[in-house]
């Protein structure tokens, strides 16, 4: 138990909040709950276990690992904020990486048509998308595949239009790329952020080359139709703005609605103007093994964009990913169920103990997109941000709540217009943590 959950386990107790450790049983008490310090993700009876919390910190890790660097007062308890799961890997993927362990060898590696395979595989099975396996590159990462691509079609000082709010690191990709970035901020409305379409037309604009399209929407969740899929793609087609598709977070749609890959429209020629990001990385956890892939049906787009990409593959993210979609259905089936249960109970959590957030319901993803703007008010977030010389007002409130709660969450403001008064919560976790989180932070809230 203790090679699993041992690491520098004090700590993670010290830092998670846990506030004692029965040593010999290895059972951590949380602030309201006895929770044996096992393995959490082994099987029993059927059922794989994600709510032994699992013991991250020390291990470099950047949810649990780096916020406290910015918080030498000691008070961060809690990471809830960069997008990885806190569960243990499905065991398919720590076996194959133990077998693979085996041989001592880590020269370069001769082919990639496995994976390949289990991608199409994977994306068959569960999407019914069928992919052309001589249509997939593998990518270190999405990273790397969007930066190809807008090196690719973008030129520097053309604008790449984007959703908002949306993923911060596209923002990364067009200042890599010095490319511009535009935005078409979504209006919510009914309990829905919708796109608005005047404005979207309105931005595409004739130096417009790209536009990045996240399905699911990181952070607001949105799961795309296949109606607003088809919308975007034929305003694109029509103005000749390649679509750059990220659907990293395809896996993790919560019942109720369907992820649509933007590649299973009917238009072909609105597919043959766009190319496809993913993984499986947030599926299974895998982010820091660095495997991912991109495809395009349109051979032209592919030469493209490869002109630009160097596929660089590291041994055990290929034997890691390659277990994960053969294998690891089971495991990620139990698990999306888990987490939908994680954001049923944040939603139930909030509107019963914290009256100051407003809960706005995930279609898709494991993370949940906060209204916080009454919280930020009370406190007088905006004020205090520019006294203080804050890089946004919700930079001042993800401050004040590390020092009033513990809790780290990531800042709206970092996800471009729109995310003021918001704040983006991984939900990842077990749900024994999110209730301490929860406490923590309506102890903290429901003070002032
Ligand atoms: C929408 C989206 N795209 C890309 C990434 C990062 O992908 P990668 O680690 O494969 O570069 C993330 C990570 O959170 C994400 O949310």
């Amino acid at each position: 138990m203790s090679n699993i959950v041992g690491l520098n386990r004090r700590a993670f107790i010290k830092s998670a909040g846990f506030t004692a450790l029965a040593g010999a049983t290895g059972v951590i008490a949380t602030g309201s709950n006895q929770v044996a310090a096992a393995s959490s993700s082994r099987m029993a009876g059927g059922k794989f276990d994600f709510d032994t919390p699992y013991n991250r910190v020390g291990t470099n890790c950047s949810r649990w690992d780096s916020p406290p660097l910015n918080y030498p007062s000691g008070n961060f308890r809690y990471g809830m904020g960069v997008a990885t799961m806190d569960f243990e890997a499905a065991p398919c993927i720590t076996e194959a990486l133990e077998e693979r362990g085996k041989h001592h060898v880590w020269g370069y590696m001769s082919s990639t048509d496995s994976l390949r395979d289990a991608i199409v595989q994977w994306n068959g099975n569960r999407h019914k998308l069928d992919i052309d396996p001589k249509s997939v590159v593998i990518s270190a990462g999405v990273y790397p595949g969007i930066i190809a691509a807008l090196r690719a079609f973008s030129p520097a000082g053309s604008k790449a239009l984007m959703l908002t709010p949306t993923y911060d690191g596209f923002q990364t990709h067009c200042r890599h790329t010095k490319v511009l970035i535009s935005e078409s901020q979504m209006a919510y409305r009914n309990g829905r952020f919708e796109i608005d379409w005047e404005d979207l037309e309105s931005k595409m604009t004739p130096d417009t080359r790209s536009m990045i399209v996240c399905n699911p929407q990181n952070p607001t969740g949105n799961v795309w139709t296949r109606d607003e899929l088809m919308r975007i793609g034929q305003m694109c087609l029509e103005r000749n703005i390649i679509v750059l598709s990220d659907e990293i977070h395809s896996d993790i749609v919560r019942p109720g609605h369907k992820y649509v890959p933007f590649a299973s429209l009917a238009d072909k020629a609105v597919v043959n103007n766009s190319i496809t990001f993913n993984a499986v990385s947030k599926t299974f956890n895998l982010a820091g093994m660095k495997v991912a892939y991109y495809y395009t049906s349109n051979p032209t787009l592919l030469g493209r964009i490869n002109d630009y990409h160097r596929a660089d593959l590291n041994t055990l993210g290929v034997v890691a990913n390659e277990a994960a979609m053969r294998h690891g259905a089971d495991w990620f089936d139990q698990a999306l169920a888990y987490l939908h249960e994680n954001h049923t109970f944040a939603e139930t959590y909030i509107k019963q103990n914290i009256p100051l957030i407003k809960f706005h319901k995930s279609e898709g993803t494991y993370l949940t997109w906060l209204d916080v703007s009454a919280a930020m008010e009370k406190i007088g977030a905006a004020e205090m941000a520019k006294a203080q010389a804050k890089r946004s007002p919700e930079h001042y409130f993800q401050d004040w709540l590390v020092e009033n709660s513990g809790v780290y969450l990531n800042p709206g403001s970092n996800y471009g217009a729109g995310g003021e008064g918001h704040m983006r919560m991984n939900l990842a976790s077990s749900r024994l943590v999110l209730q301490d989180v929860f406490d923590a932070m309506a102890g903290a809230l429901n003070k002032v």
